[in-house]
Formats: structure tokens, C-alpha cells, sequence
């Protein structure tokens, strides 16, 4: 029969995050000077997919042809950098043990890839003719868009504040 585990030993033993040491090995590779680069980027696809659907929704309302011109830069270059975020993002969560080894930044991928397929969508669909693509369909995928947008953000900054991925241990001097 196996001995009686003390109820310390049953703690310690509960709690894999004081265990496993690479789950302290979190900071940010990918980075200038300390700062991710993945959150300079995503800066960018966050206000691109908002506006966006502001222009859908201006051209909605006054049926002026410059907003689906609009409409169709920003959703390209929405996408375009949130690729770019993505890459970098991809390769932070790959290469450091501490990010790589927890499963909310595994949801974080998912959401993100997610996304990313909307806003290529969201593109793509206006190329052939910006101005009859925003209603009814453009505009939905624009919502959509803000709608994953929303979590996926959030839910970085929760790998951020929740979980110190990303952030610098040892701040020097
Ligand atoms: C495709 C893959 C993506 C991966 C693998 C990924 C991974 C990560 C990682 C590892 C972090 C922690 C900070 C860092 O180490 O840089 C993070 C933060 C974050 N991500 Fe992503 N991400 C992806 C795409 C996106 C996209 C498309 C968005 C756009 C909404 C996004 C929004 C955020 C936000 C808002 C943060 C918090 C930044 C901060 O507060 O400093 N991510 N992501």
C-alpha cells in the first residue's frame, strides 16, 4: 500500500505552475528593447477593423461612394498587419517555453487565427467592387470582424495582466 501523503506534500504536489520551471520563463523574445513587438502591431488590425465598420456604416447612412473606397483600404491593410502581428506573435508563443506551455495562449492562437481569416475575408470580398459589396454582406463581416476583434484583444491582455506573458522579470536599473 502506498504511504499517506501529508497534506503539504498533496499541495505541492497540486500545484504544477511552482513545479515546472518554464512556466516562469515568460519574457518577450520578440521585442525591442524589452517591448513586444506583437503589441506595437496590433495597434494597428485592432483600430483598422473598427473603422472599417464605421465606413460600412457611413455609406449605409449618406450612400456616399468615398466611404466603401475607405472601406476597402482599411480592411486590407487590417489584415495585412494583423498577419504581420500574428507572425510575430506566432513565433513568441512558439519559442518561449513560459507562453508555449500554457493553454490560454493556445485559445489566444485560435481566436487570433479566427480573426484573421475574417478580416482576409472582409478584403478579399471588396476587391472585385467595393460599393455593392457593403450591403448586406460587407457590413456583416465588418461586424463580425469588430465582434472577434473584441475577444481576441481581450483576451491577449489577459495573457498580459493574468499571466505576466511577455512581461520583463528583471527590470535592471
Ligand atoms: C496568430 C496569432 C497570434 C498569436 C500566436 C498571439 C500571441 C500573443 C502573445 C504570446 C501575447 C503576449 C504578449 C507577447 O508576448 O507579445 C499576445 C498579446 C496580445 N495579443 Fe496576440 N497573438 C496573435 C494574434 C493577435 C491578433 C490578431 C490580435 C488582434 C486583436 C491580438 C491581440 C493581442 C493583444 C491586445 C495582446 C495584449 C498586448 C498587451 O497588452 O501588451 N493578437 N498575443
Amino acid at each position: 500500500m502506498r504511504p499517506k501523503r501529508t497534506w503539504s506534500q498533496r499541495r505541492r504536489l497540486s500545484d504544477p505552475i511552482e513545479e515546472h520551471s518554464a512556466f516562469d520563463d515568460t519574457e518577450s523574445t520578440i521585442a525591442l528593447a524589452g517591448h513586444p513587438i506583437h503589441a506595437m502591431l496590433i495597434t494597428y488590425p485592432i483600430a483598422l477593423a473598427f473603422l472599417t465598420l464605421f465606413a460600412d456604416g457611413m455609406f449605409w447612412w449618406t450612400g456616399d461612394a468615398f466611404w466603401p473606397r475607405m472601406a476597402v483600404w482599411t480592411a486590407g491593410i487590417a489584415f495585412v498587419m494583423g498577419v504581420l502581428a500574428g507572425i510575430a506573435g506566432t513565433v513568441e508563443l512558439l519559442i518561449v517555453p513560459g507562453i508555449r506551455i500554457r493553454a490560454p495562449s493556445w485559445t489566444h492562437f485560435i481566436l487570433a487565427c479566427t480573426l484573421l481569416s475574417v478580416l482576409g475575408v472582409n478584403w478579399g470580398f471588396r476587391l472585385p467592387d467595393p460599393q455593392a459589396a457593403v450591403l448586406p454582406v460587407g457590413i456583416l463581416i465588418s461586424a463580425l470582424g469588430v465582434g472577434l476583434t473584441t475577444v481576441t484583444g481581450w483576451h491577449g491582455g489577459k495573457l498580459v495582466f493574468d499571466y505576466q506573458i511577455g512581461t520583463q522579470r528583471d527590470h535592471g536599473s
